[in-house]
């Protein structure tokens, strides 16, 4: 029989080839195949040659019990699982090294292990002192929970199976356990998915609820894991800016919740802290009054969210001018770039373009293009746009301003913080919901809104002392109002 020979498996999305080569051709990253064992779990002469045993088939009506859920006692991570943690299910979290992977657990597992659960944690990266130093500094040395500093599946296997099944098992993280059954060493792909594997079918079997902590690389890919991603039963981001406060949990799959849903926390001197109302927080610290910003009103899965959209138009001196976005897409800001030069006579092709979202906040809604088009519009005239505004709607490539979903729970928000007005898509206004006692303002082309904006300009100062500069860039009629 011929000898397996290697193969080559990229580190990084475990795409495997037959010989070494500079580049993973699946995932673009360089130098990062190695050699591991082509050769599966067990060999071949070691599996039993018996015969497949036999076993009953169900009907899809059936009476099984449905997904039994335990909460875990933090809001903001249970909005995120879809309502706690479904028995026997398996949950990866990734997140950059210090973001707080192991503080968001620690805490979690206190919580359940105060409300009389089996949980246990073990920690392949830190030693049972420092997990238990950072307990105490969060103030849960008391919480039963059972600690371990172990890599050994198959250990942890063997004492997890003893006495009452564990709710809640923490494996933190993957990266460092490691299995008999293959040969590679630990961190490579063969042994994460091997040791994921014998963690997964342990969850099954008994019904306990697994988390196991997953590192991430440098470009946000969970690192050797991905090929972890499609055998758990949900994938959740932890994400934040490292000089923020600011930590956001993000389902990227879940097959018992939603994936649009977000739970929001602060990183404290005493761990993290559930922000439960999110908009008071990107909104705190406002630039009252300053062109350029314009409160977006958001919704992130069923909790709306506002959040302060900045934009800043300066005059390049660039061949080609700079377009820098923050926090969103930045083909989306092409596109409103776009059709403001297109349809609204904004011409914005001799200003750099700078973008932000407020608060380390990533927006994907579509509805956010109204309050982006306000910000770029409100700083490319120097107006400041009415402080107690929100704004939402979707641009069409037209021009028109297209109705968003959920218009009633935006406006709700904004007035509950104290918003007195909005300027929101003209189809929306037969919405049932109400106005919410809020002054509606309704644009049905992104033409009327650039006008109603640039109404209220000032002269831009830039354009008085250097006039050569920003005569060659400014068209000499900025808002040229096309067909009328
Ligand atoms: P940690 O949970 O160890 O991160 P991860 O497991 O994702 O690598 O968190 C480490 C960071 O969190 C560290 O920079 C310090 C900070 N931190 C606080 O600010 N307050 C706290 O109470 C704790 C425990 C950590
Ligand atoms: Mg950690």
């Amino acid at each position: 029989m011929a000898k397996s020979a290697p193969s080559f498996v990229c580190q990084n999305c475990g795409a495997a080839y037959n010989k070494w080569q500079g580049k993973c051709e699946a995932c673009g990253e360089w130098n990062t195949l190695a050699a591991e064992d082509s050769a599966t779990a067990i060999p071949v002469s070691a599996r039993s040659k018996r015969k497949g045993r036999t076993f009953n088939l169900e009907s899809l009506t059936g009476t099984s019990q449905d997904a039994p859920r335990i909460p875990s006692g933090m809001g903001e991570l249970d909005r995120v699982t879809g309502g706690g943690f479904v028995r026997g299910s398996i949950i990866l979290i990734g997140g950059d090294p210090g973001i707080g992977k192991s503080t968001l657990l620690t805490q979690a597992t206190s919580m359940m292990a105060r409300a009389g659960h089996r949980v246990v944690y073990i920690s392949g990266e830190e030693a049972v002192a420092q997990v238990r130093l950072r307990a105490a500094r969060l103030g849960l040395a008391d919480a039963p929970v059972q600690l371990a500093s172990e890599t050994s599946v198959e250990d942890i296997v063997a004492t997890l199976s003893e006495g009452t099944v564990p709710r809640l098992i923490v494996i933190d993280s993957i990266q460092t356990m490691w299995t008999d059954t293959v040969e590679s060493a630990p961190g490579t792909v063969t042994q994460v998915r091997a040791s994921a594997q014998a963690l997964i079918r342990f969850a099954k079997k008994t019904g306990a609820t697994i988390i196991l902590v997953g590192h991430v690389t440098k470009d946000g890919q969970i690192a050797g894991p991905r090929v972890v991603e499609h055998m758990v039963d949900a994938v959740m981001s932890f994400e934040g800016e490292g000089s923020q406060q600011f930590r956001i949990l993000r389902a990227v799959k879940n097959r018992f919740g939603p994936t649009d849903e977000i739970g929001v926390f602060e990183m404290t001197g005493l761990g993290l802290r559930e922000v439960s109302n999110p908009s008071e927080l990107f909104l705190s610290d406002r630039d009252l009054g300053s062109p350029g910003t314009a409160v977006f009103g958001g919704m992130e899965g069923t909790r709306p969210v506002l959040v302060e959209l900045q934009a800043l138009v300066a005059p390049t001196t660039l061949g080609t001018p700079r377009r820098a976005v923050v926090g969103w897409d930045s083909s989306r800001l092409s596109m409103v770039l776009a059709v403001l030069e297109a349809h609204c006579g904004v011409k914005l092709s001799g200003y750099d373009v700078y973008f932000n979202v407020a608060g380390g906040l990533r927006i994907n809604e579509p509805a956010a293009d109204m309050a982006a088009a306000a910000a770029l519009v409100s700083s490319l005239c120097n107006a400041p746009l009415p402080t107690d505004a929100v704004y939402f709607g979707e641009i069409s490539l037209s021009g028109a301003v297209r109705p968003v979903a959920q218009t009633s729970a935006r406006l709700k928000e904004a007035a509950k913080l104290g918003f007195g007005r909005a300027v929101l898509p003209e189809a929306a206004r037969g919405d049932p919901g109400g106005d919410a006692g809020l002054t509606l303002n309704s644009i049905g082309n992104l033409t009327t809104l650039v006008a109603e904006i640039a109404a209220r300009g000032v002269k831009p100062a830039r354009d008085g002392g250097n006039t050569t500069q920003s005569d060659k860039n400014a068209p000499p009629a900025r808002f040229r109002r096309e067909n009328g």
